[in-house]
């Protein structure tokens, strides 16, 4: 049991997620009332240790009334890596490496043990800071829900469920106008969302990145589908799909660090659908409403349960760990286990078998899914 923790700090980084709220007040009043701590909020992820005065004490008076709320009271950024930090010139963008400055502001602060909470960038920081001395624990957040060892990230259900809206909201206007209706979700390189929206949102197609997709195993779907009554057909697209042997679509603008930026693949894909077969075809993509709104019930005692084992793990010396879901229990496993992969669908998994099973087609034949290797076979969960 370690007993030389007296104050601890928490940051957000990375995309927001519904349910970073519920996380940050459970640490908050896990951490006062169980320990006795002080809390200190750092604003805009490691943005807030690089310039000064952006951090600030969190009291329960703070965390009142915040469990409902979607994005951040800290804010939050993807832009503020200390290892690569980068500053505009006249003379074009300088990178410096301000991870040492980073230790020192905490140490000056007098924060014995941070509370990262963030997806894989922002964990991979936390974990590089660790072997300069940092005392962390991370908890898992993206709506992608691709971070490595855990069953669960907080915020994929609440994106989940608005995708699965949105499909369901496509049905009855495709369905009056005879149309192919087109959703592109977001995911990064990950199908979870894409694959279990469509699935309960009972889509008849389902393109994911970990599945390159071939045109005409899907104009055929399509063509049976008309041949069988249904006049129109609900596609979802994950925006790191691709077609055999092609490439993932990206926007013209580019992240931090030069990485490019999914999207677009929606309408790429529509546009071939029309040239090949001329029907008539309407693309939704559902973007940032996907991050936005309240948690769901799901998502609130996720992150309530993550940001409360968070403080006892570290109570407990369980530091340089990330809090887990594995089989419904909260566990820690240590940063070095989560950062530097993705989680992806695994192809062997019962969720795949559904949606074939369920007469989805996932964009090309089963003898060709059964064929694909990882990286879609690691099993994260
Ligand atoms: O990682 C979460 C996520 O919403 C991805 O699904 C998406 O590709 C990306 O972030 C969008 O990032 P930004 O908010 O920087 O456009």
């Amino acid at each position: 049991m370690s007993t030389s923790i007296r104050r601890i700090g928490v940051l957000t980084g990375g995309g927001d997620a519904p349910g970073l709220n519920a996380v940050i007040r459970a640490v908050v009043k896990t951490a006062i009332n169980e320990y006795g701590w002080e809390v200190l909020g750092i604003e805009d992820g490691f943005e807030g240790l690089i310039q000064p005065g952006r951090v600030r004490p969190l009291t329960l008076d703070d965390v009142r009334g915040i469990l409902p709320r979607g994005g951040t009271i800290l804010g939050t950024t993807n832009r503020a890596n200390p290892f690569a930090y980068e500053v505009k010139t006249s003379t074009g963008v300088q990178t410096y490496d301000l991870s040492g400055d980073v230790i020192r502001h905490i140490q000056v602060l007098g924060i014995d043990l941070l509370v990262v909470i963030g997806g894989d960038g922002t964990l991979r920081i936390a974990h590089d800071l660790s072997k300069k001395g940092l005392l962390a624990i991370g908890v898992p957040k993206t709506i992608d829900n691709d971070i490595l060892n855990t069953a669960l990230t907080f915020g994929f259900d609440t994106a989940l469920n608005t995708a699965m809206d949105a499909v369901d909201r496509l049905h009855t206007t495709a369905e009056s106008h005879h149309r192919v209706m087109v959703v592109e979700l977001m995911g990064r390189d990950a199908g979870w969302i894409a694959l279990e929206a469509g699935i309960a949102g009972g889509a008849d197609v389902i393109l994911i990145p970990e599945i390159p997709y071939d045109l005409d195993v899907i104009v055929d779907k399509i063509k049976a589908r008309s041949q069988r009554g249904a006049k129109f057909s609900i596609i979802v697209v994950a925006e790191g799909a691709r077609p055999v042997g092609g490439e993932a679509t990206y926007q013209a603008q580019r992240d931090p660090g030069g990485v490019k930026r999914l999207g677009g693949v929606g309408e790429v894909f529509a546009q071939q659908l029309r040239e090949c077969c001329g029907v008539d075809t309407r693309v939704t993509v559902l973007g940032h409403l996907q991050r936005g709104g309240s948690p769901s019930a799901f998502d609130r005692l996720l992150a309530s349960r993550y940001g409360t084992m968070a403080v006892h793990f570290a109570a407990q010396g369980k530091v340089n760990h990330m809090v887990a879901l594995r089989c419904d229990e909260i566990i820690a496993v240590p940063l070095s286990e989560v950062t530097g992969q993705q989680k992806y669908v695994p192809l062997n998994s019962d969720m795949i078998l559904t949606a074939l099973s369920l007469g989805i087609s996932l964009g090309n034949t089963r003898q060709f899914i059964e064929g694909i290797q990882s990286p879609g076979d690691t099993d994260g969960h």
